[in-house]
């Protein structure tokens, strides 16, 4: 199977238009907040798992037309994990072509002992570069003129919610973060680095080194591996422990360097194809009140007192420049296959009876793992851990193998028939919590819980035996026979 590799999100959205993945809507006004209405709207009708991508074209943002286009949910339909790692798409069932995704990034990891492949970046010059196309120095900056827009009419204003924030250090190495920068002037940004990030870690060590600012650069339309990798936890900061090239690993996983072009400032090697890059330094000493911002778990943030702040130096971009705008807390943001594989291949490592491990984006703070039980008590011991490093995971369900975890209604389906209450179940109080947790009491600790909806042995406190579920009864006498009635009247057994 070829893989077909993105280098800008144009070729990319070219690609998404030809499979019918994407829906385009002109004229529309954010002022009234339409394009968030056609976000959830779209999310109400198709899911977050089918919901299509979206193009904005002349969308009114604070009274300006701006021609656009402005890219929403580029990755949140699970068919574009297919398009993207160029594994095989299930025609019929967006699951399956996930589940298949998930299992060849889980051979490349296998192949790789645990490690992503990496191919260095590859320079090209500034002027083969498109997202050097314009150039803006001082105070010829006004980054208000794009098209960044308020997503909720609860935020404090309007945000760039897309741009991959470049740093780096020696210790790390180059790290690109997503972190949502809040506009608070032409060439004035407020960044939230969160506690414990890799960016926040760069920028803790250097004011210990005793620098008072440091150099940051912002990736804004960039090719979609490197939005992924900007996004996720891949590769996993917390093991690999030391100096990692981010973009090198955006290559390997796509099969091709990302062609990279140095900054003006000379300070980081970014996209080249992007279709902006804002640059200037972070303030490590005083900081200034952001928020609040519809956040992912789906709650309106707290605002922040103290955050950092950013000063543009330069812009360039390309002509026309493309925007992307994340309507964060409603679709699904990135492709989560590799993300998945690597906690699947480390936790199995770890526990071999681990079959299959997922945080479904249609139930934010669960984490599923099903597992083949081969002895007492050995779903707490599994899920202790996942309870311990997964920082988003606040309720982590094990289930028994013949549980579906890609679908939340079986999950369900076993927490309400096979769970008991009174014994299956561990709670930790005051472990640290994300810092956007919601329900967090301090905002700062939460507690968690495990629940073990495996099948109960009768020494975990369980019945004498388990009755077998009505399905496998019946098809072990009639195995044949959900295909036959398909192929009899597949009009009416399937989907169009
Ligand atoms: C649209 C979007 C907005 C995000 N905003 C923030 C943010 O403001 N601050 C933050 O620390 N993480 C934010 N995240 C999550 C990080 O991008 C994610 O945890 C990533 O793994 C960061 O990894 P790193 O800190 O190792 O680079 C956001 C993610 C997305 C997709």
């Amino acid at each position: 199977m070829t893989k077909p590799v993105f280098d800008s999100m144009r070729d990319y959205l070219d690609a998404l238009e030809s499979r019918g993945l994407v829906v385009s809507f002109d004229g529309v006004d954010q002022d009234a907040y339409e394009a968030t209405a056609i976000m959830y709207q779209l999310v109400d009708e198709f899911g977050k798992y089918e919901a299509p991508a979206v193009v904005f074209r002349n969308i009114k943002i604070d009274g300006t037309v701006h021609p656009g286009p402005v890219i929403a949910n580029p990755e949140g339909h699970l068919n574009t994990e297919a398009l993207l790692l160029g594994t095989p798409q299930d025609p019929r069932d967006v699951q399956e072509t996930y589940r298949l995704a998930t299992a060849a990034m889980l051979e490349l990891l296998e192949q790789n002992a645990g490690q992503w492949p990496a191919i260095p970046p590859h320079e090209i010059a500034a002027a083969a570069a498109p997202c050097k196309q314009v150039r803006l120095t001082g105070d010829a900056i006004d980054i208000t003129r794009f098209a960044f827009m308020q997503g909720n009419p609860g935020d404090g204003g309007a945000y760039i919610n897309t741009a991959s924030v470049v740093t780096g250090d020696a210790e790390l190495g180059v790290n690109l973060g997503t972190y949502r920068c809040q506009i608070k002037g032409p060439r004035k940004i407020m960044v939230n680095f969160v506690c414990g990030q890799t960016g926040r870690r760069m920028l803790d060590a250097a004011r210990e080194r005793g620098e008072d600012s440091i150099p940051v650069a912002l990736v804004i339309g960039q090719d979609p591996m490197t939005w992924m990798i900007s996004s996720s936890r891949v590769p996993s900061r917390v093991r690999d422990r030391g100096p990692i090239d981010e973009l090198a690993i955006a290559g390997g996983i796509r099969g091709r360097a990302i062609d990279v072009v140095l900054t003006e400032d000379g300070n980081f090697r970014v996209p080249a194809h992007a279709e902006m890059v804002l640059e200037g330094t972070v303030d490590l000493h005083n900081l200034e009140a952001e928020g609040p911002y519809h956040e992912m778990f789906g709650y309106m943030g707290i605002p922040v007192e103290k955050n950092y702040v950013m000063t543009v130096n330069t812009v360039t971009h390309r002509e026309s420049p493309w925007m992307f705008n994340s309507f964060t807390g409603v679709t699904r943001e990135y492709i989560t296959a590799p993300q998945r594989a690597d906690s699947l291949y480390q936790l199995r490592k770890a526990f071999p009876q681990v079959v299959d491990y997922n945080t479904p984006a249609d139930s934010p703070g669960f984490v599923y793992i099903s597992i083949k039980k081969d002895a007492p008590g050995q779903a707490f011991k599994i899920a202790e851990s996942t309870a311990k490093y997964n920082v988003f995971g606040r309720v982590v369900v094990v289930v028994d193998d013949d549980i579906d975890i890609q679908d939340s209604a079986a999950v369900r389906f076993a927490i309400g028939s096979r769970w008991q209450p009174a014994t299956a179940q561990k709670i930790f109080e005051g472990r640290r919590a994300f810092a956007l947790d919601p329900a967090s009491p301090d905002r700062s600790t939460t507690s968690k819980i495990i629940i073990d909806a495996t099948r109960q042995w009768p020494e975990e406190g369980g019945p004498p035996f388990y009755q077998e579920l009505n399905r496998a009864v019946f098809e072990r006498a009639a195995p044949d026979a959900v295909q036959k009635v398909v192929q009899k009247w597949p009009d009416k057994l399937l989907r169009t």
